[in-house]
């Protein structure tokens, strides 16, 4: 079967079976053709909560999944690759992380949406990288212990230098990797190009782009800058999706080494077998999860993330 047919079977199959299909924009460019929404992590699980269909393949990696079914419980929730995990997400636990909070217990702790559902439970408030400087800023606390990012919380401290700042060393194996050598590089090479970067690349990177922002806030300001050229300091799928959709654009990675493997595991063949039933993971989460963990997240929306 071609890649076509096996995207028309998909599209027809979904339809027929009432399914909605979620793709992250980290997935590979023949995912997102199928998929129903596409967007950043949060984007999507806001998107599952409107859908009409009963059914939602989660094309991304567990958390996702995960926060999808915490906002909308009564769904059957299938995450499309069982072995996709986040690595930063796996970091940190709940006994980890409660041992820590009896440290700093005047310290709210505000986790990243790039956590276990299970740690979500014993957290104050959940941001997304493109909600964390505007909801911590409207939080009442002055302490704060941001958790797992160290690269995303630097970020968010500094924006807010009237709070206190309490970091731990986690964060995103795949973005850490960025060095500012990649940047003085790749400036030289692109003089022309605007620099955009994901706040989990490591501050020194931060500091020199153009622009910071979440998956989506990256894709939404290239698409809208007069700007003809652009460094992208995220995974490299970014890059392909944008020079698609932008031809007239030019797009160039910030490194080569920006690659997700977890992100890239999940094929149209396991979306199929999902679909037909023999595949993906059905997420189950105990009651306990389902009924704490979805607090954090409700904070984020009440504080308007
Ligand atoms: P977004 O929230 O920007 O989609 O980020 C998710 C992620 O895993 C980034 O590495
Ligand atoms: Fe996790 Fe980093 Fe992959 Fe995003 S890019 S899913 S944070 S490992």
């Amino acid at each position: 079967m071609t890649t076509r047919e096996l995207q028309d079977k998909i599209i027809k199959l979904k339809q027929e079976n009432d399914i909605c299909i979620l793709a992250h924009s980290y997935q590979t460019h023949d995912i997102l053709e199928v998929a129903d929404f596409t967007g950043d992590s949060y984007q999507l699980s806001l998107k599952a909560k409107e859908a009409p269909q009963k059914t939602v393949i989660m094309c991304g990696v567990r958390f996702m999944a995960e926060t999808v079914k915490l906002l909308s419980p009564e769904k059957k929730v299938i995450l499309s690759n069982p072995a996709a995990g986040c690595p930063m997400a796996e970091q940190m636990d709940k006994e980890s992380i409660t041992q820590i909070k009896e440290l700093y217990p005047d310290y709210a702790v505000v986790a990243y949406i790039n956590t276990t559902a299970e740690l979500k439970t014993i957290c104050d408030v959940c941001v997304t990288s493109s909600s964390a400087v505007k909801i911590v800023d409207k939080m009442p606390e002055k302490n704060i212990l941001f958790i797992p990012d160290c690269n995303l919380g630097a970020y968010v401290a500094k924006k807010l230098p009237e709070k206190n700042f309490k970091l731990l060393q986690g964060g995103c194996p795949i973005h850490a990797r960025v060095a500012k050598e990649d940047v003085i590089r790749a400036k030289e090479s692109y003089p022309d190009a605007k620099l955009l970067v994901h706040p989990e690349c490591m501050p020194e990177v931060v500091n020199l782009a153009d622009f910071v922002g979440s998956t989506s806030a990256i894709i939404e300001f290239a698409k809208s800058s007069r700007n003809k050229e652009f460094i992208i300091g995220t995974e490299l799928a970014i890059v392909q999706h944008l020079q698609y959709e932008c031809p007239d654009k030019s797009f160039y990675p910030l490194s080569k080494n920006l690659i997700c493997p977890n992100m890239k595991m999940t094929s149209l063949i396991d979306v199929l077998n999902c679909i037909e039933g023999n595949g993906g993971e059905d997420i189950q989460l105990d009651d306990d999860i389902m009924e704490n963990a979805v607090k954090c997240i409700d904070k984020m929306i009440e504080y308007g993330g």
